[in-house]
């Protein structure tokens, strides 16, 4: 897409698609690469909203002029600082230095400290607006989706919402850049996917952001990654509710590190079980083979979490650890958890496992299963009727 698509009247996508970055943030894989979406309102008021990764600058200056020729911009709206969307704000100020830039206070520190800029900024406070000439923008503080500074800002005319990376998700654009046009279950995998790694954390500030737009009339929903919503925007609405209220679907996430085999043993004794009790949905994850990223896609999806450890000096696998800490720092609720794990000559694993698990608030089943040395046939027993009590918890 090597121009400018127009998404409504006079509203045009400038986004670009990356495919050579390997982690996002330096943490998350994208093996589908990722989009980065920024617009550009032409009307008596040029407004360009958020900007692009540094890199990408030349397709991105390439799209303005393709609407604008020569013509300058008038506003720069800056919806959130992370340099994925701030990246190009320094050289495109340099282009066009009377391009006000339009933001909030908070955004203020960031414009500084990233890029040194100081003037031509436009703060903005909550519900304030500024007239284009035929549209109109409004702006909605939504704080800690997933940063500080981060707003929306709402065109009036076209009832179109600039949401940041809410409702945003890996994945290039594909050719197709909207809803009606794109396969939908592979970006609504990829949004979960950018949720859970991403935003999931400020799940509650994620219910206050819902809650403040209830009652604006929402027709399109442009977000800074992914497909734009112009055909249903409730069905990313309604996933972004439930995700956030961190309700569930029906099955079981086994997610275990093994260094000699018998963990996983463990692991497929409790997965058979769940299977022969009717459980479909079941994700098996060795936490040293399978990304945090992905384990982190379904926990987030199903209502089941069943963590095994191996211990490695008296303590979890460095893995699981990190699987551990970051499902306590993203406030994991709403789940029913099991725990088993192995040891050769100390436990350590299922102790803090059953520690983690008790700390959550989360539903703990019996049994919790350790086996010393290769698990024998009682062991397995137990493990199996983790697995049946699992699948008739759900
Ligand atoms: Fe897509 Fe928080 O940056």
């Amino acid at each position: 897409m090597k121009h400018a698509v127009e998404i409504s009247d006079k509203i045009y996508w400038i986004g670009v698609n990356d495919m050579d970055t390997d982690l996002f943030e330096g943490i998350w894989p994208l093996p589908r690469g990722v989009a980065y979406n920024a617009y550009l309102i032409d009307d008596e008021k040029v407004a360009v909203i958020d900007t692009v990764k540094k890199g990408y600058l030349p397709q991105f200056i390439e799209k303005i002029q393709a609407v604008l020729g020569e013509r300058s911009i008038d506003y720069l709206v800056v919806n959130h600082m992370e340099p994925d969307h701030s990246g190009s704000v320094k050289i495109l100020r340099q282009l066009y230095p009377k391009m006000e830039i339009v933001a909030n206070q908070k955004t203020l520190d960031f414009l500084r400290g990233f890029y040194g800029i100081e003037d031509g900024i436009k703060i903005m406070g909550d519900k304030e607006s500024i007239d284009l000439g035929d549209k109109s923008l409004t702006f909605y503080m939504t704080p800690m989706v997933h940063w500080p500074e981060t707003m929306m800002t709402y065109e009036n005319k076209t009832q179109t919402l600039f949401s940041a990376d809410a409702f945003g998700g890996f994945g290039v654009l594909q050719g197709g850049i909207f809803d009606d046009e794109v396969d939908l279950p592979y970006y609504e995998n990829e949004i979960l996917r950018y949720y859970s790694n991403i935003v999931a954390k400020y799940s509650p500030m994620v219910q206050k952001a819902l809650t403040r737009l209830s009652d604006v009339p929402i027709k399109v929903i442009a977000s800074t990654h992914g497909a734009i919503f112009r055909e249903n925007p409730s069905y990313i609405l309604e996933r972004y509710d439930r995700w956030s209220k961190q309700e569930t679907e029906k099955g079981v996430v086994i997610v275990y590190s093994s260094m000699y085999g018998h963990t996983q043993t463990m692991a497929e004794a409790i997965a058979r079980s769940l299977a022969c009790s009717g459980v479909e949905q079941i994700r098996l994850h060795n936490v040293s083979r399978s990304h945090l990223s992905f384990i982190l896609t379904d926990i987030w999806k199903y209502k089941g979490l069943i963590l095994g450890g191996s211990t490695y000096n008296m303590k979890l696998s460095p893995y699981m650890d990190m699987l551990v800490s970051t499902l306590d720092n993203d406030k994991l609720k709403n789940r029913v958890f099991g725990v088993f794990g192995s040891y050769s000559w100390s436990g350590g694993a299922v102790k803090a496992l059953r520690d983690y698990a008790e700390k959550s608030g989360n539903q703990l089943l019996e049994p919790v299963v350790e086996a010393k040395h290769a698990p024998d046939d009682n062991s397995l027993d137990l493990c199996r009727q983790l697995g049946k009590n699992m699948a008739e918890s759900l």
